[in-house]
């Protein structure tokens, strides 16, 4: 992959050719015991890989929001509330899952006047605690980890130690999160995480996945179902008997499985986040000396995603394809801050090297946008 382009979005991320070879091996029916074994194997991987050991994993063919919709319609008991936390383009999306399936949703936001202020600002926990207190017909928090809009990361722990006082669950979106950035979900108290293949694990697009512990487990089998796809007790009842509901994704399964092992060879959460905190660091010194600001806080940055301001001059359109030109795909800022920001994603299969030489191709695709 030394000299293909490399992908600096937020996911799909790029793979290694042991991943995507795995893709090849060839048709395999889900009813048959072998997809039964690798299903069992996927879900016997995931959860301690992502500090969670004692939560079980429930596998959707579907992107994020497949998982992240699951979660939500999962959590909420008949006649209940979600308080959602919504700092970010996927906590409004949690906001707007809970709506379009008709539960009643709180939220919780910073206080600013613009897009850029709130989706900067990490949410105070105490707001949290207040929120709950003023609606005790909550059932479940959500909340987002790493808001991929920004590269901001959450007080999660913080968050997670208030409701624990509660009588509601933690349903956490880390999609973007999993397994890459340093908190370690072990210590949040999450009862439901939201997570996907393709990013920090290094797999492909296609399967997303819930880790419930046994407080979300008991949930959502209490839950009316909601949707007949996304019904997360149908899909506990057939992956504890090594099935699925509806046809998986099989190819993607197997190509997982691959990135799980991967994982866990390069030194499992650890390797994972040390790499992932080394990429950080190189990425933001090449953007220091090119001159370049980075939005949010450095307590409150994340490792895989950084949010920078475009130099003056140059429009993201012009930047992305002179960077494109010279083998790397950047990423656009979202909503309103897209006219005044870019993001590099250091997520995925990225040579060493490929990172190392993106200093000059940034500064020379600069150099090129302004002309
Ligand atoms: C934090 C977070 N949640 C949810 C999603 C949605 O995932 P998808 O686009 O795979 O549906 C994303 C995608 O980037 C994300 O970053």
């Amino acid at each position: 992959m030394d000299d293909e382009l490399i992908l600096l979005n937020p996911g799909p991320a790029c793979t290694s050719h042991r991943v995507t070879r795995a893709l090849l091996r060839g048709d395999l029916c889900h009813r048959e015991p072998e997809f039964g074994e690798l299903l069992a194997r996927i879900r016997s991987a995931l959860p301690p890989a992502l500090g969670l050991p004692e939560h079980e994993a429930l596998l959707v063919t579907g992107s994020g929001t497949a998982a992240m919709e699951m979660a939500v319609i999962s959590s909420v008991r008949a006649g209940r509330s979600i308080l959602v936390v919504d700092n970010g383009v996927y906590g409004d999306r949690l906001l707007r899952i809970a709506r379009a399936n008709g539960i009643t949703a709180h939220t919780v936001r910073p206080e600013g006047q613009s897009d850029l202020e709130r989706w900067t600002t990490p949410i105070d926990p105490e707001a949290v605690r207040a929120a709950l207190a003023a609606h005790p017909d909550v059932d479940a928090v959500a909340v987002v980890h790493h808001e991929t809009t920004t590269g901001l990361i959450n007080p999660i722990r913080e968050i997670g130690a208030i409701v624990a006082e509660s009588d509601a669950l933690l349903v956490v979106d880390a999609i973007s999160g999993t397994g890459n950035e340093d908190q370690d979900l072990g210590e949040v108290g999450a009862d439901i995480v939201c997570g996907t293949a393709n990013k920090g694990l290094h797999g492909l697009p296609g399967i997303a996945f819930i880790l419930c512990s046994p407080g979300g487990v008991e949930r959502i089998q209490e839950v009316p179902a909601r949707s007949l796809y996304l019904n997360a007790a149908s899909y506990l009842k057939g992956q504890r008997d090594g099935n699925v509901p509806f046809t998986p994704a099989v190819q993607v399964c197997y190509a997982l499985d691959e990135a799980l092992k991967e994982y866990a060879e390069a030194g499992g959460f650890a390797g994972r986040t040390r790499l992932y905190r080394e990429r950080a660091a190189l990425v933001r010194g090449q953007l220091g000396r090119l001159g370049l600001k980075v939005l949010v806080e450095p307590a409150f940055r994340a490792n895989s995603v950084t949010m920078i301001h475009l130099p003056d001059g140059v429009t993201y359109p012009r930047l992305h394809d002179e960077l494109k030109k010279r083998g790397y795909v950047i990423y656009a800022g979202q909503g309103s801050l897209s006219s005044h920001f870019f993001r590099i994603c250091t997520m995925g299969e990225i040579p060493w090297h490929r990172l190392e030489e993106l200093e000059a191709a940034l500064d020379q695709s600069i150099t090129a946008a302004r002309a």
